[in-house]
């Protein structure tokens, strides 16, 4: 079955063609951050505008470079939610004009799907069941998957996701936004035991995440060295990484433990983190479980993804109607 993927949640258009949920002929990802970056985050109205732009031309440029014809498409998966309504409807919107105009089934996907289903696209992809971390700028939760779109939540962020913590401290910092890469690239320059920034565990038998006090104590430590932490930004953020991977690293391996399921797949935006790849695979080797990471193109947003996760809606005979809509948040 060939899926066309769309994916508009954020500040990324992407299309994406992929086989039976699993091969990728294409994915195409046209990135807004340039457009966003004077203004320190995603200003909405602006980035449904940039998705109308991009979004017939990147459609083209997946389907051109994979080298299928139209009538080849067998249905459209499309990102319905959750995300900034103004730009899902852009997607959502040429999902349902596109597949009505081609005659074909579509669906809609729900992001959250997307990035767990991203690990399927590798040659590797864990069996059922495995407990899949999901760190993206707008999630941190973990999730007991028993099948492609059976998710139990574990557990997740009560305030800050992990990945906005990342774009914060680097708004702190003067590094720009987002910021997650910049810091990732400074903190293997820095020294992580030279400023030990608090671990936030909650409870360690639990599952849900705090970041917004490792943001508060780095906002801290600015205040205090005002004078001279520019001279100290590698070691800042070797301190701030070293903190939010230790507890992302332990509670994945304790969820497998717990679970016992002897996979774990880390996705979303900072599954991108070096830092935090390393670490959980050290961990996981350490515990005798086996971790599955896609690789970098597809941890941030990605169409490949939706299309993977809607592949198993269509097959499973599910398809949406003309008279669904986006949503901005999970039930
Ligand atoms: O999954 P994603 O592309 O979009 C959402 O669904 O949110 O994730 C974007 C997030 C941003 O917060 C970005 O700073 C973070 O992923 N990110 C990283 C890295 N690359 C991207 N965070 C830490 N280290 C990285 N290397
Ligand atoms: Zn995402």
């Amino acid at each position: 079955m060939i899926i066309l993927g769309i994916e508009t949640s954020c500040d990324e258009t992407a299309a994406a063609i992929v086989v039976d949920g699993t091969t990728i002929l294409s994915s195409e990802v046209s990135s807004q951050v340039k457009v966003h970056h004077p203004y320190g985050g995603v200003v909405p109205e602006l980035a449904s505008r940039k998705h109308i732009e991009a979004i017939v031309p990147i459609v083209s440029a997946a389907i051109q470079s994979s080298d299928v014809n139209l009538k080849q498409i067998d249905g459209i998966a499309v990102t319905q939610g959750p995300g900034l309504i103004g730009s899902l409807l852009v997607g959502f919107s040429f999902a349902k004009a596109y597949a009505f105009a081609l005659d074909i089934p579509w669906v809609g996907v729900n992001h959250l799907e997307g990035h767990i289903n991203s690990v399927f696209l590798e040659s590797d992809p864990p069996p059922f069941p495995f407990v899949s971390l999901l760190v993206s700028g707008g999630h941190t939760s973990l999730y007991y998957v028993t099948a492609h779109l059976e998710a139990k939540l574990m557990g997740q962020t009560r305030d800050d996701a992990a990945g906005e913590a990342y774009d914060k401290v680097a708004k702190m910092l003067g590094l720009g936004s987002p910021g997650g890469n910049i810091i990732d690239d400074l903190a293997a320059k820095g020294d992580p035991n030279r400023i030990v920034f608090p671990r936030t565990y909650l409870d360690k038998q639990g599952f849900d995440f705090s970041f917004s006090g490792i943001k508060t104590a780095v906002n801290r430590y600015i205040q205090k060295y005002s004078d001279d932490y520019k001279n100290r930004i590698p070691d800042i953020a070797a301190g701030f990484q070293a903190s939010v991977v230790e507890v992302l690293t332990f509670k994945v391996i304790q969820a497998a433990l717990e679970r016992g399921c002897g996979h774990v797949a880390i996705v979303g935006g900072v599954a991108a983190n070096n830092g935090l790849r390393q670490r959980v695979t050290r961990a996981a080797k350490e515990n005798g479980l086996q971790v599955h990471i896609p690789s970098v193109r597809l941890c941030g947003d990605n169409a490949a993804m939706i299309a993977a996760a809607g592949y198993h809606h269509l097959k499973a005979g599910r398809v949406s109607t003309m008279d669904m809509d986006v949503f901005s948040r999970s039930q």
